[in-house]
């Protein structure tokens, strides 16, 4: 009889990963674990994997290291199994020969693999099966592909993950009905390549055609995609946000550098040129829109004066939000066998003048909603204040003494800064 249903479950990474830690988490609870926050409590120890970065590897080998006296191996360790899933596992088998004591390695997003494991597993204990349904959260996330078509010379994402595999259209609804019957509000679709969508089907549906499908899904208030590829963004998805109500105007297109050479490089498979008029596009078809971006700095053979392009272009896009990372060579990747010649302190620095200028950016766009009144999807609490986002995606935290979660709030801004804003509530917002 299995003595212990909870699980520790270590999560990494981007926003496809927090979606595979979501439905792992709802698998488990289906199956009447219980979360736990200290891996010694646990029966189940789960690792949700990231590599895309050096510093992210090393957190996972750091990670899987301090857990092994708690394995089978170690001297810890009656019915208790330590899993590992995610970009850290390429070959499982090599995985397995380095790391003896973890019991099973899962590629990025198999669930079906883990509940596999998790139902032997107990089959061998021989434990009972209760079934309780999981409450969603009030903004979820909903992969729609998997993998990505592209070949950007510096990812490894794209070689761990695999080709992209879109899920059928009539899959996506019903995963998104479900989890609106649960309570969410919101959902976030998620791809590598979420404008992509669909290339690889035989039908050939696209991002636009997902939209429409689960826009009328009654009790659905909201619905946000990322990530967008600047080369696979189409006018019918940029009408598609612009003619439907719930999808938000918040938009994650990934710039990288503001250099045409070094896009050329990265094997892109876009110009800034192309880009600027993409933008224009965008912002001309939804006036409202909120756009944030991710540029890597000091790829290999960056000079001051392409990093100084990209710094421009910065300045001219004026983007809501940036996500900034100095690049890390990844193993397996073409820009690996490059030579990394900008140097750490180097990479640093430009890292910081890029930061320093979106905050100031970003202080600006938000002080221009000071006084205004926005709708605020609440979403949870924060140090005693309820927390929600804008259809823009701006953090919104507010006090007040009535239940919130779940609801949508109108409120006005009475303080900002570069990252949230601070309001008050003045009545209910409209979905
Ligand atoms: N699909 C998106 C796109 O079109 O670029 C992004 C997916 S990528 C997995 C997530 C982000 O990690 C990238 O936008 C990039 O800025 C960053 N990234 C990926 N590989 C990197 C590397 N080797 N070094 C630094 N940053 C990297
Ligand atoms: Fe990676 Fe480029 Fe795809 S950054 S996930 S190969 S679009």
């Amino acid at each position: 009889m299995l003595r212990n249903k909870s699980y520790y479950l270590w999560d990494i990474g981007c926003q496809m990963n927090r979606a595979d830690a979501r439905r792992v988490a709802e698998e488990l609870e289906r199956r009447g674990y219980v979360p736990v926050e200290r891996p010694e409590q646990a029966g189940l120890m789960i690792l949700n994997t990231c590599v895309v970065r050096q510093s992210a590897e090393d957190k996972v080998v750091g990670r899987l290291n301090s857990l092994k006296p708690l394995t089978q191996d170690g001297e810890d360790a009656p019915g208790r199994a330590l899993l590992v899933m995610g970009c850290f596992v390429s070959d499982e088998r090599d995985l397995q020969a380095a790391y003896p004591f973890v019991d099973r390695f899962l590629k990025p997003s198999d669930i079906a693999g883990l509940v596999e494991f998790v139902d032997r597993w107990e089959e061998a204990q021989d434990a009972p099966l209760p079934d309780p349904t999981r409450p969603a959260e009030v903004a979820e996330l909903v992969p729609i592909s998997y993998g990505c078509d592209h070949h950007c010379t510096y990812c490894i994402v794209t070689i761990r993950r695999g080709d992209m595999q879109s899920r059928p259209i009539a899959e996506i609804v019903a995963d998104v009905r479900g989890l609106v019957q649960r309570g969410a509000r919101e959902v976030t679709l998620l791809g590598q390549n979420v404008d992509d969508y669909g290339s690889d089907l035989p039908e050939r549906p696209d991002l636009a055609d997902v939209l429409r499908a689960i826009h009328d899904i009654e009790g659905l208030w909201r619905i946000r995609f990322l990530t967008s590829h600047p080369k696979d963004m189409t006018q019918r998805i940029i009408d598609a946000v612009a003619e439907l109500p719930k999808v938000c105007p918040s938009w994650e297109l990934a710039l990288q550098s503001g250099d045409n050479e070094v896009l050329r490089r990265m094997a892109r498979g876009y110009t800034i040129e192309h880009f600027y008029e993409l933008m224009q596009r965008i912002r001309q078809a939804v006036p409202d829109s909120t756009i944030n971006t991710d540029i890597i700095v000091g790829f290999p053979g960056e000079t001051e004066e392409q990093f100084e392009h990209t710094r421009q272009v910065l300045e001219e896009l004026r983007f809501d939000m940036v996500h900034i990372a100095a690049y890390s060579p990844r193993p397996g990747t073409p820009s690996a066998r490059w030579e990394d010649d900008v140097p750490p302190e180097e990479k640093e620095r430009r890292r910081v003048v890029l930061e320093q200028l979106q905050e100031r950016i970003a202080g600006e766009h938000n002080a221009r909603l000071l006084d205004q009144q926005v709708d605020v999807l609440v979403d949870g609490q924060q140090r005693g204040r309820w927390r929600g986002r804008t259809r823009g995606n701006k953090l919104v935290f507010f006090e007040s003494e009535q239940e919130w979660l779940g609801r949508l709030a109108r409120v006005r801004i009475t303080w900002t800064g570069p990252w949230s804003m601070i309001g008050e509530v003045v009545g209910e917002g409209t979905a």
